[in-house]
């Protein structure tokens, strides 16, 4: 069950349960691969995307749906893991994605810290050589973040590195083995590099997204909540389930 209504500046799709959320996400990234010559995926990680990479894994197992013309561009990589460390980025892609469907090898990327420590430009341009993102997927941070775009956050930056909130480090903690602490800093798109995409869809899930969500959505454009810069754009679809959509 859910509801399809505009909100602001954005088209809202609300569900009942997190399930539904992560399926209309899923089904909204199939749509686009079905009708799109060659798509270029923008792709996030994080708890919510989980059940929308599985949704998608089973759909390519049982389905069909192929991801064979497909280029992905993750938004961001932590600073100081190596691609094959469990909780890196990298990682978390091939373990819910990248390994369970046909997407070639070479054509699924992630910002290279290594690498952006001495060419920042390096994978904005490698995003325009493939043509643009054509669906960018987000998720949010509870203080409003987009990618790993920190409340500060300018909206004219392009890939870059961060210094991660203690909010944001104490969030992801449980993505690491016991022991290990949440890398401080850690390299993602900027907020023009997001805003670039030709489409957009924003996935929140969950009460402790509520206020985030309507911050985005009916807040001010401010880099306080950097989710709000997403009013700056025409086609961006939020999908919420009824936990995250409470405060709209
Ligand atoms: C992380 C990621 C974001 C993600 C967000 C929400 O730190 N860098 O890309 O969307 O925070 O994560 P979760 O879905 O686990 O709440």
């Amino acid at each position: 069950m859910h509801d399809i209504m505009t909100a602001g500046r954005f088209r809202l799709v609300t569900t009942d349960t997190r399930e539904e959320a992560a399926l209309e996400a899923a089904r909204a990234i199939r749509d686009h691969m079905e009708t799109t010559d060659a798509p270029v995926l923008g792709l996030a990680t994080g708890r919510t995307m989980i059940p929308v990479y599985e949704r998608l894994v089973a759909w390519h197992r049982d389905d069909g749906l192929s991801f064979s013309r497909a280029t992905s561009f993750n938004l961001d990589e932590y600073c100081g893991l190596a691609a094959t460390h469990p909780s890196s980025f990298a990682s978390y892609m091939r373990a819910h994605l990248f390994d369970h469907v046909d997407m070639r090898p070479d054509r699924w990327f992630l910002p290279d810290p290594v690498r952006f420590a001495t060419d920042e430009t390096a994978y904005d341009s490698l995003i325009r050589a493939h043509g643009g993102i054509s669906l960018q997927l987000l998720g949010l941070g509870r203080n409003g973040h987009i990618g790993f775009n920190e409340p500060g956050a300018e909206a004219t930056s392009r890939t870059h590195t961060v210094t991660l909130t203690a909010s944001t480090r104490k969030a992801n903690a449980a993505d690491f083995p016991a022991g290990e602490t949440v890398p401080e800093q850690a390299v993602t798109m900027g907020i023009a590099t997001i805003l670039e995409a030709r489409r957009i869809v924003l996935v929140a899930t969950g009460s402790g997204k509520a206020e985030a969500v309507r911050a985005v959505i009916h807040g001010p454009v401010t880099a306080q909540c950097p989710g709000s810069f997403l009013q700056r754009h025409d086609h961006v679809t939020i999908i919420c389930d009824r936990e995250a959509a409470a405060l709209i």
